[in-house]
């Protein structure tokens, strides 16, 4: 197969198709469904804001002569407010060509080159690899690049899926039994907007959920989310098309104590949805606000979005808190993410791969 490696062209409807296909295809293997995101949503979702800059590439391969199409995507985002040593690397192979060298060639010909050209010295990269087995497996692909990088494991994320819609007699007993802790505290839901006033206590919630979050090693520089940044974000999520259920728990003094968010893909045909931030600020821990607060987002959401059929979240294999919830409410297992990071030498390009075959010659 021939790879040409290109800049993703932002203008172009056909190539911003092509790249959410390869997007969806991986998807459908990593978590058995997919979003759907219209050209104009992945226009937003791709463009620049005051607190990250984006570069997108793609891997154009010629399956036979003349049958040209994207199998691969590549994107580098740098921070632009905290972080900025950081360049975060994502590549995604299209599953039908996965073990021909495509991540390779975007790496060599794209991703790297642009890294080395920039101020950024820490690469970090998520790597999926297999829910079982040794996490070190040199013969993972996530692995290899990894090596091939130069960056070593921070930390061990875990992704588990919880199939939809959850049998409400269990939603209601685990209601039941967070009442009995609840006390003076409730559980509000809001819209997509956060009211005005409560604007800079949401802001110190999302803080401190980078804050808290066992991450293993992982060298990150919590944001600062102030009002403005929150309104940013909002409009942002909006016109990429995506829908947020929001519940936060107020303390009996009125204060913001903890919140949950859902998130989806309002578009005919998306399949799963995202849970996203889950955080119980620390004086209000042990009162089950945690459980109290997604058990409210996830009645909703089968309510909202009856064809979202599981529901994805992501923790580190250090938080037995968070993961203890999410197995009360019937979430499984499905893969876990390396955290990969490093400050490597890449002046002479990738390091040598050390199978000796090079990738192009691999059966996927
Ligand atoms: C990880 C991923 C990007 C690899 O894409 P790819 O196009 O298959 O990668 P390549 O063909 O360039 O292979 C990369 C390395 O893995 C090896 N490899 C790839 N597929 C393999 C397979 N099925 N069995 C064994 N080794 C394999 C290659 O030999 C190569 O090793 P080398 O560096 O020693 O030469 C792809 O599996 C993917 O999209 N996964 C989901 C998203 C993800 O995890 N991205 C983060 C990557 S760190």
């Amino acid at each position: 197969m021939q790879i040409t490696i290109r800049p993703l062209d932002l203008s172009s409807d056909h190539e911003l198709e092509q790249y959410a296909a390869v997007v969806r295809a991986s998807d459908d293997v990593a978590f058995g469904g997919h979003e759907e995101q219209s050209v104009e949503e992945l226009r937003v979702d791709f463009a620049d804001t005051p607190y990250g800059h984006q570069e997108r590439y793609i891997a154009v391969g010629e399956l036979m002569e003349g049958g040209e199409s994207v199998v691969g995507t590549g994107s580098l985002m740098f921070p632009l407010q905290e972080n900025l040593e950081t360049v975060h690397l994502g590549i995604t192979t299209h599953p039908a060509v996965r073990g021909h060298g495509v991540a390779t060639t975007l790496l060599e010909q794209a991703l790297v080159p642009a890294i080395h050209e920039s101020d950024r010295s820490l690469i970090s990269v998520y790597g999926e690899i297999p829910a079982e087995g040794d996490v070190d497996d040199p013969v993972l692909p996530a692995n290899r690049l990894g090596a091939r990088l130069g960056l070593s494991r921070k930390n061990v994320g875990v992704c588990r899926m919880l199939p939809l819609p959850i049998d409400d007699a269990l939603l209601d007993q685990l209601e039941a039994e967070g009442q009995e802790k609840l006390g003076q505290y409730r559980i509000e839901l809001w819209g997509d907007e956060i009211p005005e006033e409560h604007l800079e206590a949401y802001g110190l919630l999302l803080r401190q959920i980078e804050l808290d979050e066992p991450d293993e090693e992982v060298e990150h520089e919590p944001a600062e989310y102030t009002p403005e940044r929150i309104r940013v974000l909002e409009k942002r999520r909006r016109e990429r098309g995506v829908r947020a259920l929001i519940a936060v728990a107020v303390a009996p003094d009125g204060a913001i104590a903890g919140n949950t968010e859902v998130q989806f893909q309002k578009a005919e045909g998306t399949t799963i949805a995202w849970q996203e931030n889950t955080l119980v600020m620390p004086e209000h821990r042990g009162h089950r606000l945690g459980l109290a607060l997604k058990v409210a987002t996830h009645r909703l959401l089968s309510r909202e979005m009856p064809a979202v059929q599981s529901l994805v979240t992501f923790n580190s294999h250090v938080n037995p808190w968070m993961i203890s919830i999410n197995d009360r409410l019937g979430y499984r297992v499905a893969f876990r993410e390396i955290a990969f990071q490093g400050r490597p030498d890449l002046s002479g390009g990738l390091l040598p791969s050390t199978s000796g075959t090079g990738s192009a010659t691999m059966c996927a």
